[in-house]
């Protein structure tokens, strides 16, 4: 972990509320793993006054990419920040996905993302797609999640990465027509290969409460990001807990990642 101030390479919008921030940030970027998180710091204005945390999107070449959408005044008071300024940021922050799972065995990675949740699965697709063996063919699996077509994010990112893409939307207007996990339900009970996978997911929480629940019937081992509201988001306040099989657990320090069956759901 690490605190430092780092050079803004581009924070450009998207799509709609979607931005895409490039930050100068070599130390961090060697040292990240897929599903770790920055905390960024927006200055004292009002009602900024904590460290908002970003799941790190991409990191190569000393860049640090955040896909981030705009929700409230700190996401807003970030994309107004230009090219040349400089953020003050601390991480790689927390316990990422074990994707070592699917490099050494031979089942189908499932990456299951709802709206801005994709942020983290495609540093994690590019991680994959050095690590699985090349001879049994395998390409990850992706399922995005999003109310309509303008809000599918990262579609040609993971095709770029060699993965197979499918893509849900609450009105039809891309891909299968209702919620992502009712197309992963709908994969899982039309083909039994797809019940060989391990599942890697982040969004919403009912989302995740969800797939946690089909996973659990099919046996179908499952990592999910937590994106719990945070305070410090360093191991300090106990603001961020959530209740496991094993006590109270911090998402900050011991997740976002955890275990679909070590969380209990409420
Ligand atoms: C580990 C982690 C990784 C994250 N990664 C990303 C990412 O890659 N991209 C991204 O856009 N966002 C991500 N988030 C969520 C992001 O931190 C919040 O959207 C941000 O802090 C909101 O700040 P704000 O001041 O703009 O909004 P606020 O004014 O604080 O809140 C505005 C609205 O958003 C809701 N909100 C705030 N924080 C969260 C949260 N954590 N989860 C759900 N709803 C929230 C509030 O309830 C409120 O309705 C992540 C959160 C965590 C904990
Ligand atoms: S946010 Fe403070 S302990 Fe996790």
């Amino acid at each position: 972990m690490i605190q430092l101030k780092v050079k803004i390479l581009y924070n450009r919008r998207e799509k709609e509320d979607y931005y895409h921030l490039s930050l100068l940030a070599p130390k961090v970027a060697r040292e990240a793993l897929p599903g770790q998180f920055v905390n960024i710091w927006l200055g004292r204005e009002d009602g900024a006054f904590l460290r908002r945390p970003f799941s790190i999107h991409r990191a190569k070449e000393g860049q640090l990419h955040i896909l981030y959408k705009v929700v409230g005044r700190g996401t807003e008071l970030l994309s107004q920040r230009k090219a040349g300024e400089t953020l003050d940021i601390i991480g790689p922050l927390g316990h990422g996905f074990d994707y070592q799972l699917s490099a050494t065995n031979y089942q189908l990675p499932i990456l299951v993302g709802g709206g801005i949740g994709v942020a983290p699965l495609t540093f994690l697709a590019e991680r994959l797609a050095c690590c699985l063996r090349p001879a049994a063919r395998i390409k990850p699996l992706v399922l995005i999640g999003a109310k309509n077509k303008k809000q599918i994010l990262c579609a040609q990112e993971f095709r770029a990465l060699g993965c197979q893409v499918k893509t849900a939307t609450d009105d039809g207007s891309s891909g299968f027509k209702g919620r992502v996990t009712d197309l992963f339900s709908y994969l899982l009970s039309t083909f039994l290969n797809y019940k060989l996978s391990t599942i890697y997911a982040c969004g919403p929480r009912p989302m995740l409460k969800e797939l946690a629940s089909v996973c659990g019937k099919y046996n179908i081992p499952a990592q999910i990001s937590l994106e719990e509201h945070m305070a410090c988001g360093i191991n300090a306040c106990l603001g961020c807990v959530v209740e496991t099989k094993n006590g109270y657990s911090r998402v900050c320090k011991e997740g976002p990642v955890f275990a679909a069956d070590d969380i209990i759901w409420r």
